[in-house]
């Protein structure tokens, strides 16, 4: 077992964690939008306007902050007028990224507006540069944000709609380097800076322009685009073109070509896996390295718009579907995830989990009628109270936890803390698969009473929730907590998720 202490200074107080660290993202990608957000209004599942409930129901617990929305790859290709209108009367289209399977357009721009309005999330619209025209991209803001009369504004009222919406969050192009246009850095950027002129704040909607970015670990590309922001020509008071520039970032536990299967892996799969979720940490302060050359002042945003596992399809499904189960394991990728987000809160504006529903690290995986909760999704609701508080440093002190895998040091025990109003919420991973481990909560600068525990953990690693198993892994009460002179002790089983809460005493 190894032995740790875990030094939190209550009263020194870190960046604000973002709400928006907790985004997600939804394609229209195999089952994601259709049979997962969406089943029609005719459908016996339960439904408002054609938007499934239950899954509205489990995602509202999370406080899911935002939804990023139609894509991905999807997104330039993506026609958003094809979506608006009669149902029966838009055009279909091929999906070619993902199946080659045709497209209805029943699920557009207010269905998707309907769908944030009932989760209580933000729109993250990401408009399409790839296949698009900047007029098209300009049309689409003015459809959803322009108050008073315009020819976007009539065709809005038109289709049932009298108030613009408000939407912050525009995507400009999605993976330029690769699906949305295979471009060069540099002509990537150009086109950033011309969309992202065209984009207006129609009164007072500010978008929030992020522009598309860096693959893992391309820190020129970041760089090229750092070099474009500003516009100082732009308007009365200068501002950058945009506002974030994206970053993805998916964990496989080795190459592309061997995946793996999400629920059949050994124990040293396990270990690569969670070294490949721990670059996040490299990958994200070199970014922000980069961006502080540019922007010092830290105004433009690093948002991780797409991140988590990705496995081989589950047998005997759409290769293009990307449908994969979730366990243990995913979920501890997922707490890695979001202590090194929380320690890089001040530059990290967002970030997106791939994908909500069916698709990738999912939060609920749907079968017909029935919906079943994952691992992934645990993991949020146990951490949604980092949401918006402020970041407490959490300084780890130990001799044990830390283990090679390859030419990689990973870091087995993994935490991170915050308050908000008063309430302290501290989450620990232990990452071992084998070893227990003893953590020493030294809390110094107050103290904190009232304290409870829960805990995710299953007997094995490649446990997971299927319809007839649904609470397989769930989190249940930990109160293995012991207050000592040292500070509050307790003991974190082999592969398990554990959150404290207490309040400021
Ligand atoms: O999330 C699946 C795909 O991964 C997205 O469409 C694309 O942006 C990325 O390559």
């Amino acid at each position: 077992m190894s032995d740790s202490t875990a030094v939190i200074n209550l009263d020194i107080e870190g960046p604000t964690i973002s709400r928006h660290l907790y985004g997600h993202f939804a394609e229209h990608l195999g089952r994601c939008v259709y049979g997962g957000f969406w089943v029609g209004q005719d459908s016996p599942i339960p439904n408002e306007g054609g938007i499934r409930l239950d899954v509205v129901e489990a995602l509202r617990a999370l406080h899911i902050p935002n939804l990023r929305w139609p894509g991905g790859c999807f997104a330039d290709e993506y026609h958003w007028k094809d979506g608006i209108g009669p149902r029966e009367q838009r055009p279909t289209m091929v999906n070619t990224h993902w199946g080659d399977v045709e497209e209805n357009n029943h699920f557009g721009t207010h269905e998707f507006m309907a769908l944030c309005e009932l989760l209580g999330a933000e729109p993250y619209i990401n408009g399409n540069v790839g296949s698009g025209t900047v007029q098209e991209m300009s049309e689409w803001v003015e459809y959803l944000t322009r108050a008073g009369d315009s020819p976007m504004v009539r065709l809005r009222k038109a289709n049932g709609r009298q108030e613009p919406w408000r939407v912050k969050f525009w995507g400009i192009g999605n993976e330029t380097w690769g699906c949305g246009g295979n471009m060069r850095a540099e002509y990537s950027a150009d086109l950033a800076r011309q969309y992202a002129t065209y984009c207006r704040d129609h009164g007072d909607n500010k978008l929030y322009r992020i522009a598309s970015g860096a693959s893992d670990a391309d820190y020129k590309w970041t760089e090229t685009l750092m070099q474009q922001i500003s516009c100082f020509g732009c308007e009365a008071t200068p501002r950058n073109f945009f506002q974030g520039i994206s970053l993805h970032y998916y964990t496989l536990s080795g190459p592309w070509e061997a995946k793996g299967s999400a629920t059949v892996f050994d124990t040293d799969d396990y270990y690569r896996t969670m070294a490949a979720a721990q670059r996040i940490d490299r990958i994200i302060a070199g970014h922000s390295t980069v961006m502080d050359v540019y922007d010092p002042g830290r105004t433009v945003g690093l948002v991780l718009d797409e991140w988590g596992t990705w496995w081989d399809v589950e047998p005997g499904t759409n290769p293009g579907f990307l449908f994969q189960q979730n366990t243990l394991r995913d979920a501890l990728v997922a707490s890695t995830h979001f202590d090194i987000f929380h320690k890089h809160a001040a530059r990290l504006h967002m970030a997106n989990i791939a994908q909500t529903v069916n698709v990738l690290q999912a939060m609920v995986l749907t079968d017909g009628d029935a919906l079943v909760l994952t691992p992934t999704y645990h993991v949020f609701e146990m951490n949604k109270g980092h949401q918006d508080a402020t970041s407490l440093t959490v300084h780890l002190k130990s001799d044990r936890s830390r283990r090679t895998v390859g030419d990689a040091e990973l870091e087995t025990l993994s935490a991170s803390a915050s308050v908000k109003d008063g309430a302290v919420l501290i989450s620990l991973s232990n990452l071992d698969a084998e070893e227990p481990a003893r953590v020493t909560l030294d809390l110094r600068g107050g103290a904190i009473g009232g304290t409870t525990g829960r805990i995710l953990t299953a007997d094995k690693l490649q446990d997971h929730n299927a319809p007839g198993t649904p609470e397989t892994v769930a989190p249940r009460p930990f109160d293995d907590l012991r207050t000592t002179d040292q500070g509050l002790v307790l003991t974190l089983p082999p592969h398990s998720f554990v959150t404290v809460q207490g309040r400021l005493a």
